[in-house]
């Protein structure tokens, strides 16, 4: 078998997988689109203007499998339109990727099936809004009913504030028409989880769990990011806590799909806030995503041993049901470096140096590159990931932080305390 995969998507989740796939010695060729200055090098970068041309492209080079890695795309219905052109598509259909796509879905989709989740009023009228606003007790959540790239939600710190950023979202002022609809909930106390879950519509198989790190700075201050850092397998996850997740969340999540006639087929990520309550921990269900987390599947992907392309058919093919996926014994921490203004406005392009590195400690997935005569430009907000890899969860993170002082480029931005709960914790 001589396999062709395209990969959509220009990030470093993109990369990440490409460079997973070029392991298998089965892989012939790897697409990516529109990929970035990176992608390039390892693949080949494509464009198309309409999801037709792209459909006749993956024809006309005999493509066998395309992986969707971004939500938008997901969320617009490619991976219908794909399959619809008998295509293999590892990726949710549209009416399943609602889960992201909207926040009104997802919390109406959860309560019907009795999830885990922050108590939450969806209203479109402020006179409503206010009212529940008035039973919260601060800090209260508000959130935009669309996607916003991970930052449609602000969390005010009074009544005051929620009622002003309620206002806003609902004038179409702070995220256009993604927040003409919004949800407000009340704030949950704890830690958060990346739990991932490969679902064919009917079973699924957990990946290790993992921690994001969502704030800019260090200590999990200032403003919402698309993540700086990420780690796994976490220490803050025992068996019992797993079982909790799988039972309460994963398995009803699934069940339900498929009996409303909306199976879920791909990556289901599960963003989860564990809250200390009655002497225990009790997972809540905070959002989904429904396909990787970047910059989480950077480092899962570095822990599976079962190759990846075997996943991706298990799901395309209904086939978890009794699928042994195995995972290294080992840890991954994977430190974001972001461009100066991440994650206010662009900053201008510069030109990124490498130093050289041990091979072993880990390596670099990258984003928000250029390429100009084989020179990477960071030319973005989230530029590479630096991922070391230990036999220890400490190990792999200086390793990841050896690497960290190996980049270099103007205005480079990191957080230096990527996995300190996990420290904390031992
Ligand atoms: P979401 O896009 O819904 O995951 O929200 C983005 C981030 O906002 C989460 O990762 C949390 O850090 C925070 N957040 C969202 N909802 C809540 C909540 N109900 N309580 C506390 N923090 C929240
Ligand atoms: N790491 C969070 C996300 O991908 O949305």
């Amino acid at each position: 078998m001589e396999e062709k995969i395209l990969i959509i998507g220009s990030g470093g989740r993109e990369y990440s997988m490409g460079r997973k796939f070029l392991e298998d010695s089965r892989i012939k060729k790897i697409y990516f689109c529109p990929g970035n200055g990176a992608t390039q090098i390892i693949g080949e970068n494509i464009f198309y203007k309409t999801t037709q041309e792209l459909i006749l492209f993956i024809q006309e080079k005999n493509i066998n499998l395309v992986i969707i890695g971004p939500e938008t795309p997901l969320v617009e219905g490619m991976s219908d339109a794909l399959r619809e052109a008998g295509i293999k598509v590892f990726g949710p259909s549209k009416k399943a990727s609602q889960l992201e796509g909207s926040k009104a879905f997802m919390k109406d989709f959860v309560s019907r099936f009795k999830i885990p989740t922050a108590t939450y009023l969806q209203t479109s009228n402020i006179a409503q809004a206010i009212d529940f606003i008035y039973k919260l007790t601060p800090p209260i959540v508000i959130k935009a009913d669309g996607l916003c790239a991970g930052k449609g939600v602000i969390i005010a710190q009074n009544q005051q504030e929620a009622i002003e950023t309620a206002t806003q979202m609902l004038g179409g002022k702070s995220f256009g028409d993604a927040g003409k609809c919004i949800v407000i909930e009340e704030f949950l106390d704890g830690y958060e989880l990346s739990v991932f879950a490969l679902c064919d519509g009917k079973d699924y198989v957990l990946l290790p769990v993992c921690q994001d790190h969502k704030k800019l700075f260090n200590g999990d201050k200032g403003p919402n990011t698309g993540g700086m850092g990420a780690y796994a397998p976490t220490p803050l996850c025992d068996e019992v806590l797993i079982k909790k997740i799988k039972d309460r969340i994963i398995v009803p999540t699934l069940e339900g799909m498929l009996q409303e006639n909306n199976p879920f087929e791909g990556i289901l990520f599960a963003g989860i806030m564990v809250v200390k309550m009655n002497g225990g921990l009790e997972p809540f269900l905070l959002e989904f995503n429904v396909r990787f987390g970047d910059p989480e599947c950077e480092v899962l992907l570095p822990l599976l041993k079962t190759p990846l392309l075997d996943l991706c058919y298990g799901v395309i093919e209904h086939r978890l049901n009794h699928f042994e996926i195995e995972i290294y014994q080992q840890y991954c921490l994977g430190v974001v470096i972001v461009s100066k203004d991440y994650p206010y406005k662009n900053s201008p392009p510069q030109v990124i140096t490498i130093d050289n590195f041990d091979k072993k400690i880990g390596h670099l997935s990258f984003g928000g590159v250029n390429n100009k005569d084989n020179v990477l430009i960071a030319d973005g907000g989230r530029i590479l990931l630096c991922i070391g890899e230990g036999k220890s969860f400490q190990e792999a993170r200086k390793n990841a932080y050896t690497l960290v002082d190996k980049v270099n480029f103007k205005g480079m931005t990191y957080r230096n305390d990527i996995g300190y709960k996990a420290l904390e914790h031992q």
